[in-house]
């Protein structure tokens, strides 16, 4: 990180962040396992709504769909915990949530525009270079949702290739795309603010249909063509919209509609 170590990294963190409720408790690390596993293992009385975990390196970063996560020094990983009102229905949007967030972080630093994959990758020049994690308990009474995100930030273009184990996307990094490292410390702000106000704004009050909106406007998925991994059988289609609960509408070569859901996968092309 750009700062001499995670103690003065969380100091300036919090002096920096102007929230009314995220980044109230951080917990700042040289090297974690995972700030998401660190995150989700926390006792209930540490594990307060907006608590964040970050950490300069991770050395069992997680992916998606069980995959790992190389997470050098250099990048963002970070993890915010929320203790969610709403149901199990709109986790998708903790998702968008994440993906807008960083993308329009990216753009206020950089002034790069970022495209916006389904359901939760960032993406520059059809390049990954942020995904978003997210772990449910939805079920107990003490709910709980774990959003991470893993921002390939300040990384050397000769590590990026290696970021991602799922050979059907490649992977950038923003020092690649931007030419130049990003200050992590303002970089990170940026995110928070704006994961508060799509948190409060829009998802806490129901407004996710016009997160759904914004999402669209900043994503080009429209009329792509994809493959959606089935557990009996793969199929293709074209992607025609979002339904209103997140789910990607896809006509199929019978001319069928399929929707599909958020834990499935799809790649695109
Ligand atoms: C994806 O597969 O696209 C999501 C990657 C999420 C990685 C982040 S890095 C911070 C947090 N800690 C982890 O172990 N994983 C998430």
């Amino acid at each position: 990180m750009t700062t001499a170590n995670e103690s003065d990294f969380k100091t300036e963190l919090e002096k920096l962040l102007k929230t009314n409720r995220l980044g109230k408790s951080i917990h700042a690390f040289d090297e974690q396992d995972s700030t998401q596993d660190y995150a989700n293992s926390l006792p209930n009385i540490e594990s307060v709504h907006g608590t964040i975990v970050i950490a300069r390196k991770q050395k069992r970063g997680k992916g998606r769909m069980g995959r790992s996560w190389i997470s050098p020094e250099g990048g963002l990983w970070m993890s915010i915990i929320f203790r969610p009102e709403f149901s199990a229905n709109n986790i998708i949007f903790t998702q968008f949530m994440g993906a807008l967030a960083v993308a329009e972080a990216i753009m206020e630093i950089t002034d790069i525009r970022c495209t916006l994959k389904w359901p939760n990758d960032v993406m520059i020049n059809e390049k990954k270079v942020c995904g978003i994690l997210v772990d449910v308990n939805l079920e107990s009474k003490d709910k709980v949702i774990v959003m991470g995100v893993g921002l390939n930030a300040n990384i050397e273009s000769s590590s990026v290739n290696d970021i991602l184990t799922d050979n059907s996307i490649k992977a950038t990094s923003l020092k690649k795309e931007y030419g130049n490292d990003v200050d992590l410390l303002h970089l990170t702000k940026a995110i928070i603010d704006r994961v508060e106000y799509y948190y409060y704004d829009l998802l806490s009050t129901g407004k996710t249909l016009e997160m759904i909106d914004l999402w669209k406007k900043n994503s080009d998925i429209i009329g792509k063509k994809g493959i959606v991994y089935d557990r009996d059988d793969n199929v293709v289609g074209k992607v025609i919209d979002l339904d209103k609960d997140g789910s990607l509408l896809m006509k199929l070569e019978d001319s069928s509609i399929k929707k599909v859901t958020f834990y499935t996968n799809v790649s695109f092309s």
